[in-house]
């Protein structure tokens, strides 16, 4: 529950065409997300986070040889620079982990700097390679004091950051599950932190700048965030009736519910039911089933008083949970999978650019005399 208000006396651009894209649609009800004309039902069913990756770089999906030679170029780029260690290990243990994805993409920027735009590909697949290992090489660090091995043997970006966060091989539901959540969350239109990353290419910056702009922008608990806060929301009850009155409660007093709502999507999240799925199948143990409980309840209130539908990061969160991954992770997990979509949003800015700069309405003083302070301090008298 925030307290945020959810009023604005400005419309936060609802239903501008900002730009046009190719990379991906909400389809035309708003009702169903494709990747470049594929379906996300058939993309989670059928392909890997990876194939995924490479149809939104590239637009088109890759054939065997591609994605073989992408998966080791992916495992090459988990390598993390000597500079960049040091740098995760002067970090603050109480730093937001979102801030050490900000911070290690800055720096990187430093470290590899992109020559020139024929770079684009190669710093897109280094950042896909390199984000886990950044999160969780600061993580361990400071956790439990360990300077982990980044190299992983783990085929998949699921499995292998999986595999760094609990020091074993994942259970294959757990790292297909990790996987369609990557693949949901790769990619979204002009979503805030997407459109942040083309304003700043379209400046002609650097792609480290673009993307660093991005997760800055994705921190914020009405976008990325709102997976963390939707998990401390089910944390707070214990069962589903304390879930409804403690629901009902919050919206008299007119809070808002992290994740649920959105800006485009006005009858269901498409993504929604993939991952909830997924949810409750990961949903083992007592206490999974009973947070379970309560998330479907919360559900049931939501749609029953205000008909409005989780959006992604609301069964998002609990499935990451039921992996055992920390709260404070689930953004980062977000940043992972979503530089795949900003990486494809800075190559097409790119491909057709222009400076993005609008226009304000003015609501300030009307033109007016200049007074200077009167008897200002050492004016001549
Ligand atoms: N909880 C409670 N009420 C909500 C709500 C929520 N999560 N989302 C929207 N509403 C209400 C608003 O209060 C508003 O009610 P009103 O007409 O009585 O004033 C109405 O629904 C319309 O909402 P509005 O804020 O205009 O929609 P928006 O398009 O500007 O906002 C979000 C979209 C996503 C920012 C908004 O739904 C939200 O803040 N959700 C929670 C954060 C979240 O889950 N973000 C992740 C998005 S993927």
């Amino acid at each position: 529950m925030s307290n945020i208000s959810s009023k604005s006396k400005t419309g936060g651009l609802a239903g501008v065409v900002a730009g046009r894209t190719a990379i991906s649609s909400v389809g035309s009800e708003g009702t169903d997300l494709c990747y470049r004309g594929y379906s996300i039902r058939d993309l989670t069913k059928h392909a890997s986070f990876e194939e995924v990756a490479h149809l939104l770089l590239r637009g088109a999906l890759p054939t065997q040889r591609q994605i073989d030679t992408l998966g080791i170029r992916l495992q090459h780029n988990r390598e993390l620079p000597n500079d960049m260690r040091r740098l995760l290990e002067t970090l603050p243990a109480s730093t937001h982990p979102m801030d050490v994805l900000r911070t290690g993409c800055s720096m990187l920027g430093c470290l590899e700097p992109e020559q020139s735009f024929e770079d684009q590909h190669i710093v897109a697949e280094r950042l896909l390679g390199v984000f886990p290992s950044i999160l969780l090489y600061w993580y361990h660090y400071h956790l439990d004091g360990k300077r982990i091995e980044t190299a992983t043997a783990a085929p998949s970006v699921a499995g292998h950051f999986l595999s760094l966060l609990h020091g074993q091989d994942p259970k294959a539901l757990h790292e297909h599950a990790l996987d369609v959540s990557l693949t949901l969350y790769a990619e979204h239109e002009f979503n805030a932190s997407t459109f942040a990353a083309r304003i700043a290419t379209a400046t002609l910056a650097d792609f480290y700048s673009a993307i660093t702009a991005a997760i800055g922008t994705l921190r914020g608990p009405l976008h990325g965030g709102a997976n963390e806060a939707a998990m401390e929301l089910m944390h707070r009850f214990a069962t589903p009736e304390e879930a409804e009155s403690g629901i009902l409660d919050a919206l008299a007093k007119k809070r808002l519910i992290m994740g649920f709502g959105h800006r485009v999507y006005k009858i269901r999240d498409p993504r929604s039911d993939v991952i909830k799925d997924l949810s409750s199948k990961l949903a083992c143990a007592d206490s999974d089933r009973r947070l379970f409980a309560v998330s479907e309840k919360i559900e049931k209130v939501m749609w029953e008083k205000k008909k409005l539908f989780p959006n992604l990061d609301f069964y998002s969160a609990t499935a990451f949970r039921f992996m055992n991954i920390p709260t404070l992770l689930f953004t980062p997990i977000f940043v992972i999978a979503r530089v795949a979509g900003w990486s494809a949003h800075v190559i097409e800015q790119r491909s057709d650019n222009k400076l993005i700069r609008p226009s304000a309405k003015y609501i300030g003083a009307a033109p007016r005399p200049f007074e200077p302070i009167k008897e200002r301090k050492g004016a001549a008298s």
